[in-house]
């Protein structure tokens, strides 16, 4: 699983540097994909998701058919398969290297609840606290950039955030990419043990249709994913080969 995912963060470097306006996002999945296979993956763990603007609303979006644009995020899930075991991999990029002051704004809330997630992550940590995480921050997030209006205790107990928050956190991952595994066990959230290995991956989708937001978020979709394994002491990263801060994806992209 380790090397699974260094291979699939190698990959999502390689997407980052070629991206320019005017690709295609089939032609970011074969960079991809190549990557993968060059480094002797046997296959893409799943159908790689390329999704520049709007297109990143979509959740199982797998046409990869449009023409990136400059001005437009590209939100890109890709992991391979090695030795039969999968790594699964978000992140979501300016498509001409630089973010705008709108996206930027979305991205950080979702960067600061998959941070605030992966600290919940744990030997003997329940399975739901990361989950949870997530869908606070994204709540208060959303409220302060007034995208959400109301109370965030509300909003979150009458599930207020799903418009823009429709998923949850993550799930087991290993020979499959949504491995076997209960989540609940007797209707109790299920406790974390060294060597799970679980997925990370809050996100922001705002629809292009959505007439209650101001028009500068329409279409703007953003998720970061990472894998990460539960350890004694607490979790490691397996994907952390991967830039997530839009300082260290702007870099990676100039270079
Ligand atoms: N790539 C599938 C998922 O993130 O669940
Ligand atoms: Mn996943
Ligand atoms: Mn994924």
């Amino acid at each position: 699983m380790r090397r699974a995912a260094e291979i699939s963060a190698e990959a999502h470097c390689r997407a980052m540097k070629i991206s320019q306006p005017g690709l295609y996002e089939y032609q970011l999945q074969a960079e991809i994909e190549h990557e993968f296979m060059s480094s002797g993956a046997s296959s893409p763990a799943y159908t790689s998701i390329v999704g520049g603007g709007k297109n990143g609303c979509i959740l199982h979006y797998i046409e990869n058919r449009d023409r990136l644009k400059s001005g437009d995020l590209v939100l890109i899930d890709a992991g391979c398969e090695y030795q039969d075991y999968a790594a699964d991999i978000s992140r979501t990029f300016p498509v001409n290297g630089r973010f705008t002051a709108a996206q930027a704004a979305i991205y950080d809330v979702v960067l600061a609840a998959q941070t605030a997630a992966i600290d919940l992550i744990g030997p003997g940590l329940e399975y739901n606290l990361a989950n949870e995480a997530t869908i606070r921050v994204i709540t208060q997030g959303l409220v302060d950039l007034g995208i959400l209006e109301g109370s965030v205790e509300t909003l979150i107990a009458e599930g207020g955030y799903r418009d823009f928050y429709m998923h949850s956190a993550g799930h087991w991952l290993g020979m499959d990419v949504h491995d076997v595994g209960d989540y609940k066990i007797d209707n109790h959230w299920r406790v974390y043990e060294p060597g799970m290995v679980v997925t990370v991956e809050p996100g922001i989708y705002i629809s292009p249709q959505n007439k209650t937001v101001a028009a500068k978020w329409r279409g703007i979709a953003v998720r970061i994913e990472d894998d990460v394994l539960v350890t004694k002491t607490g979790n490691e990263d397996l994907t952390s080969g991967v830039p997530k801060t839009r300082d260290q994806i702007e870099l990676l992209m100039a270079s």
